[in-house]
Formats: C-alpha cells, sequence, structure tokens
C-alpha cells in the first residue's frame, strides 16, 4: 500500500525553493485548470473527492467550502498550522519540505471558498517553519502566484503568515480567529460558525495544513480517481505521524484503512525491547484508547468512531506494557489542565479535579472509589463545555479507567501500601524528625 501523494516528492532536495517545486510539477497545469473552472465546479469536484479535513474533526472538505456564502463582501481562508495536539508533527514536515505546496493548495482553496484575502496561523514555536513559509510567500509574490489576478485571472490572494504565541486552544478554529485579531485565544460560541461569522466578522474557511495542501492533488488526479484510494467514506492518504514505543517512530504517508498492525508492526518496526503494545491513541492525546486487541482495526474514520475512538489528527502514540497507565493518565491530564482557558467550569474544574485525584493515587491517599468518582468527573465534563477541549482529556480519561480498571486498582492498593510503610518507616527512625512533629 505504498501510494505516496503529498510525500511523494518530500525528500528531494530543494523542494523548499519555488525553481525545484515548479521543476516537479508544481503552480502548473493543475493551478491553471483549478483557476479556470467555475468556482462551483471546483467546489462539486472537492466535495465528490471525498477529501475530509486532516486537522481532527474529519469534516467533507468540498461540503464547508460549499457552506462559504456568495456575495462580494470580504471573504477569508485561514490555514491552521497551530499543529498542538500531542503527537502530531505531519504538518510541520509539510511546511519544511514543501511549502509550496499549501500556497498551491491555498490559492486554489481560496478560489473554491471565493475567498481573496488568507492566512496561515503557525504555532509559535515553529519559528523555523514559519521563516521558511515567509520566504515561499516572497517567491510566489515574486512570481505572480500571490497578489492580483493570479496567472492573468480574476482571482486575487493577499496571503500572509502570523506566528501564534504558543497555545493549545489556538488550534481550535474559533479560539485561533480571536488570536489572529489580536485578542486573547479564546473558543466562541458556535453557531455562528466560521463561514457565516469568522475573521473580523466575515465568511471564513478554516482548514488544516494537509487538508489544504491535498487540494492541488484532487484536482491533478480528478475527484474520481482520488476517491478511488482508501475506502468508503474515507478516501485518499492521510500522513500519519507515530511516535511512542515504536522502534521507527516518525512521519508515515498511508492509505486509509491500512490495518493498524501494520503501521505499528510493518511501517513502524514493532516495539521497542520486542514489548506488548499497552495501548494506543489513535488519533492524538484527545482519542480515546484502544488496546492491543484493537491492532486488526482498519485506520479510517468510520472504523475508529465505530471502535469508540476516533482518527483525529492521525497522530498514533503508542505505549507499551511496561508503562504504567496511571502515569499516561497523570502526564494527559495535567497537559488539559495546563491548556484550559479556563472559560468555562467543567474544564476548568474537571482538569484541575482529575489532576489532583491522579496525584492522590500516585502518593498513595487515594481509595478505589475515588476511581468512580474519576469517571463521573470525565462523565460531567464530556459535552458540557464551550468547546472540545474538555471533552479532549475527559474521553481519553475515561477510556482508560474503563478498560484498565483492574491496573488503577492495583496501584491503589500498592501506592497505599507503600506510603503506609514509608510512614512507619519514618516513625520508626530514630535519627529522623518524626513525622508528627514535622506537621506542627
Ligand atoms: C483544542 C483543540 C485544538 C485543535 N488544534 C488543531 C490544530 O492544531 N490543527 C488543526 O488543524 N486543527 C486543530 N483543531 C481542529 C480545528 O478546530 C478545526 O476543526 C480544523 O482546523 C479544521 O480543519 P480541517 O477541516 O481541515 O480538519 C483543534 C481543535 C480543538 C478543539
Ligand atoms: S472547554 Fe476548556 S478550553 Fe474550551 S472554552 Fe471551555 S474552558 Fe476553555
Amino acid at each position: 500500500m505504498s501510494s505516496a501523494i503529498l510525500f511523494k516528492d518530500i525528500d528531494q532536495p530543494g523542494l523548499n525553493t519555488l525553481a525545484v517545486y515548479r521543476e516537479r510539477g508544481g503552480y502548473g497545469d493543475v493551478l491553471r485548470k483549478g483557476l479556470s473552472m467555475p468556482r462551483e465546479a471546483l467546489v462539486t469536484e472537492l466535495v465528490n473527492s471525498g477529501l475530509r479535513g486532516r486537522g481532527g474533526a474529519g469534516f467533507s472538505m468540498g461540503k464547508k467550502a460549499s457552506f462559504m456564502p456568495k456575495g462580494t463582501m470580504d471573504k477569508y481562508l485561514v490555514c491552521n498550522a497551530d499543529e498542538s495536539e500531542p503527537g502530531t508533527f505531519k504538518d510541520r514536515e509539510l511546511m519544511t519540505k514543501s511549502p509550496h505546496m499549501l500556497i498551491e493548495g491555498m490559492i486554489l482553496g481560496a478560489y473554491a471558498a471565493g475567498a481573496t484575502r488568507a492566512f496561515i496561523y503557525i504555532r509559535g514555536e515553529y519559528a523555523q517553519m514559519a521563516d521558511i513559509l515567509d520566504d515561499a510567500v516572497a517567491e510566489a509574490y515574486d512570481a505572480g502566484l500571490l497578489g492580483n489576478n493570479i496567472l492573468g485571472t480574476d482571482h486575487s490572494l493577499e496571503l500572509a503568515v502570523h506566528r501564534g504565541a504558543g497555545a493549545y486552544i489556538c488550534g481550535e478554529e474559533t479560539a485561533l480567529l480571536d488570536s489572529l485579531e489580536g485578542k486573547r485565544g479564546n473558543p466562541r460560541l458556535k453557531p455562528p460558525f466560521p463561514a457565516n461569522q469568522g475573521l473580523y466578522q466575515g465568511p471564513t474557511l478554516i482548514n488544516n495544513v494537509e487538508t489544504l495542501a491535498t487540494i492541488p492533488h484532487v484536482l491533478g488526479m480528478g475527484a474520481d480517481e482520488y476517491a478511488k484510494i482508501g475506502v468508503e467514506n474515507s478516501t485518499g492518504t492521510k500522513l500519519i505521524s507515530v511516535s511512542g514505543h515504536v522502534k521507527r517512530p516518525g512521519n508515515y504517508e498511508i492509505e486509509l484503512g491500512m490495518s493498524a498492525r501494520d503501521i505499528i508492526y510493518g511501517l513502524c518496526g514493532g516495539i521497542e525491547g520486542d514489548l506488548e503494545v499497552k495501548l494506543w491513541f489513535p488519533g492524538g492525546s484527545s482519542s480515546p484508547v484502544l488496546t492491543k486487541d484493537d491492532l486488526d482495526l482498519a485506520y479510517d474514520f468510520d472504523t475508529l468512531a465505530k471502535a469508540g475512538s476516533m482518527l483525529g489528527s492521525g497522530a498514533i502514540i503508542v505505549v507499551d506494557e511496561e508503562t504504567s497507565v496511571v502515569d499516561v493518565c497523570l502526564k494527559l491530564a495535567k497537559f488539559y489542565k495546563h491548556e484550559s482557558c479556563g472559560k468555562c467550569t467543567p474544564c476548568r474544574e474537571g482538569t484541575q479535579w482529575t489532576v489532583k485525584m491522579l496525584e492522590r493515587i500516585k502518593s498513595g491517599q487515594a481509595t478505589p472509589m475515588d476511581l468512580d468518582i474519576m469517571a463521573s468527573v470525565q462523565e460531567q465534563i464530556t459535552g458540557h463545555c464551550l468547546c472540545v477541549l474538555g471533552d479532549a482529556m475527559a474521553m481519553p480519561v475515561g477510556s482508560m479507567i474503563a478498560k484498565f480498571r483492574p491496573e488503577f486498582e492495583a496501584y491503589i492498593e500498592e501506592a497505599r501500601q507503600r506510603s503506609d510503610a514509608e510512614l512507619i518507616a519514618s516513625l520508626d527512625a530514630p535519627n529522623e524528625a518524626p513525622l508528627v512533629g514535622s506537621l506542627v
């Protein structure tokens, strides 16, 4: 199943330059064809290709473009290059090695959306990638590929790269828009959705880097050919970032529908030390975990959803059998607690309580009843927040408690015994200040 599309030429030296990108066919017939089509025909092509968003939610790219209203008001295209989901590093490789693929995709995406202004919102930590993009945008302007009347057509596009300041929440599309407008990046209430009221209140199409970079390929192959790749309802290829305890972590381009086993044991060479898989996150740290019993699942949107998880951003994090599920849970909860914007109570308080309860478990102060309380906190968060950051912690934490309850219980028992033994030892130790004394 080696069907590289986006990564076909990715290691070609100099691909980040306009000259080499053009040598490999970039900004050529496909761009001309796209800009000469009626806008509606381009949208139809995108809908028919079955291309689903590669940033997390998996919504049809073409349908989202079709929601953009007609009319002459200012419309915007925003590329989400925040790439802040833990475990995800595919957009970074695309932007570093092939920035013009993204720009070409944005010229076409903006045309489909009727937008004449576009932004790439890139996370602040990606300073090197932002510099690369700045250079590529300048080259594209010099070559007349951005600005007024691109390739002599009626389509004009101004494109700017905007650096964020390093907050996970700014990857959420409406928080991203606030941040782009110069405000604190807090999620907005939806509706209105960005297609109706987005950047500066104008209609805005927001898509992930990989989604936009795929557009020239969809057009080059034709929607029908593109739709033949992958499986029903999950067409095309997907860039996946694999990390954790695998022998060969990294970015791979796979045909959707490949089995998770073929990814983890085939492409990534299996688990370090030839251990077993304990659990894996199929779509970034926000996705409910799956176990070694799920390795034969097909890696596509619908199969993973049916299995109670999600494909998300395509970031597979693999955890081996020797790693404590309590440690994984605590690490994850601390991240979401830190990144919660604090706007709504279930997320702000729920993430804090989850961290506190996990710390109680670690220090030997918890009882098995705490597990029930912790599970119920996750239920109270899920579906009760303004954006899905709260759910993004509650779903994986809830799934770990449900699937690894005996391990949590054993940990609680061992930690209690360890803590009791330490207390007794500290009281018995003649040369150390008694614990009771230290409290007064
Ligand atoms: C907390 C949070 C963080 C997100 N981070 C990203 C991100 O870094 N990159 C991204 O493309 N989408 C991210 N998303 C999803 C976006 O809100 C949005 O769905 C996506 O950019 C749409 O693009 P797509 O349709 O091409 O996938 C995030 C969502 C949430 C709730
Ligand atoms: S769910 Fe969390 S991150 Fe999202 S708006 Fe509410 S407090 Fe902020």
